[in-house]
Formats: structure tokens, C-alpha cells, sequence
């Protein structure tokens, strides 16, 4: 495993594109995306709705809908092996065991028809190949980890007979289930209400901690970012426009849009608002332009915005940002 900063680096990933090659054209959905997961770590990627980060994730798990999304570009180093040169066969052993995916709506990820038990159980026989007595004491481990109340008498259960946020923790008990090198959580608490989204966070963060997992968590809500991430990379029309420590983003945004992002939030409830809307609308990723993509919303802008597209420039060592007025200044 690579060593960065004294820090194992857990996930890699280089230049990253994924395309979906539709009637209009070819939709860039990812386009050129690079950051690195350490050991332990939650990292964010947040931006509004239809910037890349689902098509992020699903990449990470080479799970883009054919035929129409094709990852054409790029590296993801996961444990020194880049996974988009693995064959389909690899892949399955890899999915559920070293990389785990929790998603925004459990009913989409439980099956109806099988009951909790069962399902929880399936990674676990298929990847541990556990059977018996001490499969199902690790079926009711997990789903003790996620607090299940009274988890022995709950594996007969559907899903249905449970409750939004109980449907919800199964999922995450699925996911932690076979200890994953990485867990991705695509806006896991959406489906939520406030309460039972800040009960579900707490308790994904307290395992992953305990399991010294590491994380991708996306989100377009800063205030989930504030209570669950290490550090976090804006996405902005397919690309990282800003990446940093949590802290050093709230206290520090240096992008144009980062800035705008944060100025939304009301701060006296900073830790319940989603993000608001900047005006203007987010590019078409069906043949973008090739200057900064924010330039049309940018107060910021300057003649060199439209020319080019800016490159990534360090603020400080754990701060970088793509704006052509980026670096110590811009901030
Ligand atoms: N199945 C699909 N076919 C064509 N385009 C898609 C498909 N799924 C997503 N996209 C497009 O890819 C872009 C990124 O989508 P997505 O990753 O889901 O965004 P986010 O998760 O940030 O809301 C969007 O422009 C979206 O319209
Ligand atoms: S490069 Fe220019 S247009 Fe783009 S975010 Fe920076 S200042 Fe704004
Ligand atoms: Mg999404």
C-alpha cells in the first residue's frame, strides 16, 4: 500500500472519466476526476444535483449503466491493483468484500421477497464463506453493529415490516457486514426525516471509525459534510474544483464556487440546510466548453476564465483548487 504524508492511501483514483454516449452527443459525466482515500478516513464529495458524483461512485464499483455510460479513461488503485483493468470475474470478488455501497433509497437495495436475515447474510456466506451457527451469529453482529433493536428476533422479518430508518441501517449493515477496505455512501439519509438522518449518520461514523474503515461519503448537504468527513472535494459539471480539510473548507474556500456554496447556508442552523441554488444553471455535459465551467455564474471572472480551463494549484499542502484566481490570494 502507498504511503502519502505518513498515511496509508487506501484509494487512488487518476483522471477518472466516465461518458455516456447518448443521442446529442457524449454526455461527460465524470471528466477527468482525481483524489486519494487514507486509512480510516471519511472523505466527502459534495456539489449540486447532476455534477458526477453518483457516476463517481458507481465507477469506483465499475457499475455504470451500459451501454449507454462507459468508463473511458483513468486509474482507481484500490490496495496497489487498478480495478478498471480487472477482469468482471475479479470485480464480483471485489464488490461487497474490499469495496461496499450503501445507496439513498433502501428499497431499491433490499429485495422485498427475501427476508433481512437472508439478505444480510448473502455477502457474508458468498464472501467469508461463513455457514451455520457462525453465519448467523455474524448476521446478528451486524446488525447489533447498526443497532437493530432485538436483532435475534428480527432475521425472519421483510422489509416492509420495518420501519424507513430500520430498512436504512440494514442496508448499512450489509455494507459493513464483510468489513470493506471502503465503504461508499451515496446520500445514504435523503430518503430520511431530520432525526432519523442524524441517528443513521452518527452511527455509520461510529462504525466506520470502530472498523477503521474508509469512506467516500457524497452528498450535496454541507451540513451532513460538516458531521461526517475528514476532508472534501467540490464537484462542479464533472470535475474536483476544490479539494481540502473540512475545517480548512469552511474556514478557507478558495473556488468561486465553494464560496458561493457556503455563503447559502444560514449560519446560525448551518448544521440542518441543504444547499440553495446559485444563479444561473450548471453547463450542458453534452459537449462542454472548454474554458472554466463555472465562468458563466462566476462573480469572479476574469478574461483569462474564458480562454482556458484552469489548472490545479496547491493553496497550502492539503488544499488544492482549480480557478484561475485560485491560490493564497483568490482566498
Ligand atoms: N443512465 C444515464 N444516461 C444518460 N445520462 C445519465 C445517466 N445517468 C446519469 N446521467 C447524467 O450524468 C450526469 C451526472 O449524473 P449523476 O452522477 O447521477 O449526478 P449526481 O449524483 O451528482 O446528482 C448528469 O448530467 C446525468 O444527467
Ligand atoms: S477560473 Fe475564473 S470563472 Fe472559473 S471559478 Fe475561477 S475566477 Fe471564476
Ligand atoms: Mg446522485
Amino acid at each position: 500500500m502507498m504511503t502519502e504524508n505518513g498515511s496509508d492511501v487506501v484509494l487512488r483514483v487518476e483522471g477518472l472519466r466516465t461518458y455516456f454516449f447518448v443521442r446529442r452527443g457524449v454526455l461527460r459525466a465524470v471528466d477527468g476526476v482525481s483524489f486519494h482515500v487514507r486509512r480510516g478516513e471519511a472523505f466527502g464529495l459534495v456539489g449540486e444535483s447532476g455534477c458526477g458524483k453518483t457516476m463517481t461512485s458507481l465507477s469506483l464499483m465499475r457499475l455504470v449503466p451500459a451501454p449507454a455510460g462507459r468508463i473511458v479513461g483513468g486509474r482507481v488503485v484500490l490496495g496497489g491493483r487498478d480495478l478498471l483493468q480487472l477482469s468482471e470475474r475479479e470485480m464480483q470478488r471485489v464488490r461487497g468484500k474490499e469495496i461496499s455501497i450503501v445507496l439513498q433509497d433502501p428499497m431499491s437495495s433490499l429485495n422485498p421477497a427475501f427476508t433481512i436475515g437472508d439478505q444480510t447474510a448473502e455477502p457474508i456466506r458468498l464472501h467469508q464463506r461463513l455457514r451455520g451457527g457462525a453465519l448467523w451469529q455474524k448476521v446478528i453482529e451486524s446488525l447489533k453493529l447498526v443497532r437493530i433493536p432485538a436483532a435475534e428476533k428480527r432475521l425472519g422479518d421483510y422489509p416492509h415490516q420495518m420501519s424507513g430508518g430500520q430498512r436504512q441501517r440494514v442496508v448499512g449493515a450489509i455494507g459493513l457486514s464483510c468489513q470493506p477496505t471502503l465503504l461508499i455512501a451515496d446520500e445514504p439519509t435523503t430518503a430520511l426525516d431530520v432525526t432519523v438522518q442524524a441517528q443513521y449518520l452518527e452511527l455509520l461514523r461510529e462504525a466506520q471509525n470502530r472498523l477503521q474503515l474508509s469512506m467516500v461519503f457524497i452528498t450535496h448537504d454541507f451540513g451532513v459534510v460538516a458531521r461526517m468527513c475528514d476532508r472534501v472535494a467540490v464537484m462542479y459539471a464533472g470535475r474536483i474544483v476544490e479539494t481540502a480539510g473540512t475545517r480548512d473548507l469552511f474556514d478557507n474556500p478558495c473556488h468561486p464556487y465553494t464560496k458561493a456554496l457556503l455563503a447559502c447556508i444560514p449560519k446560525v442552523q448551518a448544521e440542518e440546510q441543504e444547499l440553495a441554488t446559485i444563479d444561473g444553471q450548471p453547463p450542458d455535459l453534452v459537449n462542454p466548453h472548454g474554458h472554466c465551467r463555472f465562468a458563466p455564474r462566476c462573480t469572479e471572472r476574469i478574461e483569462r476564465c474564458l480562454q482556458e480551463y484552469p489548472p490545479e494549484v496547491a493553496v497550502s499542502e492539503n488544499h488544492q483548487v482549480s480557478c484561475w484566481r485560485g491560490g493564497s490570494a483568490a482566498c
